[in-house]
């Protein structure tokens, strides 16, 4: 059983080719065959009218009367050392008939002149078939030709006709998970039309099915953060009062894990908000290193309290596309992983500025870096690696990737690899906005 529609399609086709093409060759092969031996017969019926009507004469044999194909004249009269053959011969009644000549099967057209002297007209029968099958061969050429060519043309004819189902298959292989944009109908063969309605309306099943999701998720964190921040007020109402000191330090802890719990509540609402979609055109412009400034300027005391080197080696203006908020939430996630991984007295760099169609955003720690086999898995949702550190929830870098996606930006990081320097490098590229 063959699976692919394409060789079914010409398993198919090659088989009613080969078939038509058997047939028909030898139904031509015979059909030409016998017409050549009637066409024979008629020249020999020719030739006995012409020696009828006196234009040979004389009592000899004639040989070669047409060359190619051996036809003899033989007359009654010139032959009287008759063999067995040719008495036999002359028993025969006028016509057409077959009889042997010297051991050999021959067709002979036997006549009767005015003057009641006999002659025949014969050809060797061997002689005969062979100029039939010449003919009868020369008929097959063409079908015997035309076969083959017919062959190509179908498989050219299939491959053309699929080709639109392959477009459509590398399609749907190219688009990224989250991609539900519908399938365009419009260039693809009408039979395809109902296979892209069905994976259309799956697609968008699919999106409704994530919309609601989302949905669920920033409902539920957003739910979630009343109560918490009512816990987190309780947790300051205790500051104040007087405490043993084993009961201050599980103090600290609950304050600890509250801003912990907090911290993932607010992380998965951005991450909802900024859930991935089509990239975004009609946003507001925005001034980058403004943004950035701001962020980098709320981070500052805490850069101080790590004791790390935080500041700016390049600002330049530089717009793009966006929210300031998205905008924000980049370059904070960024600068958050920085701090959190840098050690005390470790520089933190950044960079903002234009490099032609493109505005960049890059950050540099002095930390350890990111590990080979983890860093293709960082900007997964919860991947926190091996060595997780502080506070993490493993979605700030899921949030950043798919802010960027959505202004239509890319983003990569990599391990510095300099002599005597460790860190991460995180680049980020925006389409940058006429300003
Ligand atoms: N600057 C960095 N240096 C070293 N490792 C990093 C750095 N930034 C990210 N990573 C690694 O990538 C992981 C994922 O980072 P991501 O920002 O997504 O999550 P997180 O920082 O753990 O949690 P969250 O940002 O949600 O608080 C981190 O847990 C860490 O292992
Ligand atoms: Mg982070």
């Amino acid at each position: 059983m063959i699976r692919s529609l394409r060789g079914r399609l010409f398993a198919g086709l090659t088989a009613v080719i080969l078939l038509t093409g058997i047939a028909g060759g030898l139904f031509a092969h015979r059909w030409a065959f016998n017409e050549a031996i009637e066409m024979q017969d008629s020249v020999l019926i020719q030739i006995a009218g012409l020696v009828q009507g006196g234009s040979f004469t004389g009592g000899r044999e004639l040989h070669g009367v047409d060359e190619d194909a051996e036809v003899w004249l033989i007359d009654q009269a010139a032959t009287p050392h008759s063999s067995d053959d040719e008495l036999k011969l002359w028993t025969l009644k006028d016509g057409l008939a077959l009889a042997t000549r010297k051991g050999q099967p021959i067709r002979v057209l036997l006549r009767t002149r005015a003057d009641g002297s006999r002659f025949a007209v014969a050809q060797r029968t061997s002689v005969r078939d062979e100029i039939a099958s010449d003919m009868a061969f020369r008929t097959v050429l063409p079908i015997a030709a035309l076969v083959p060519c017919l062959l190509l043309v179908t498989a050219i004819v299939i491959a053309r006709s699929l080709r639109p189902m392959v477009r459509l298959a590398d399609d749907l292989d190219r688009r990224r998970a989250d991609d539900m944009t519908p399938l365009p109908p419009m260039q693809m063969p009408s039979e395809l039309h109902p296979f892209i309605a069905s994976i259309n309306g799956l697609l968008q099943r699919v999106r409704l099915l994530m919309d609601q999701q989302r949905r669920f998720v920033a409902d539920a964190a957003h739910e979630l953060r009343t109560p918490i921040t009512a816990l987190s007020l309780q947790a300051e109402n205790l500051d104040p009062v007087d405490l043993p000191v084993a009961a201050r330090d599980r103090l600290a802890a609950l304050r600890q894990g509250i801003r912990r719990s907090r911290h993932l509540l607010d992380q998965l609402l951005a991450l909802a908000r900024y859930d991935a979609g089509a990239p975004e055109t009609a946003l507001p412009i925005v001034e980058l290193d403004s943004v950035a400034k701001e962020v980098v300027a709320d981070a500052l005391p805490e850069a101080v309290n790590r004791g790390a080197d935080l500041g700016f080696t390049r600002v330049e203006q530089t717009v793009v596309r966006g929210e300031a908020v998205m905008l924000a939430a980049v370059v904070r996630n960024l600068l958050d992983n920085a701090l959190r991984f840098s050690p005390r007295g470790g520089r933190i760099d950044v960079w903002v500025y234009g490099d032609g169609d493109k505005a960049i955003l890059r950050i540099e720690d002095a930390g350890p870096g990111v590990s080979s086999d983890e860093i293709g898995r960082i900007f997964e949702p919860f991947f926190r690696g091996q060595r997780p550190e502080g506070d993490g929830v493993g979605l700030g870098l899921s949030i950043v990737k798919r802010i960027v996606d959505r202004l239509g930006g890319s983003i990569e990081a990599a391990n510095i690899a300099e002599s005597g320097r460790t860190g991460l490098r995180v680049l980020v590229r925006l389409p940058a906005a006429a300003a």
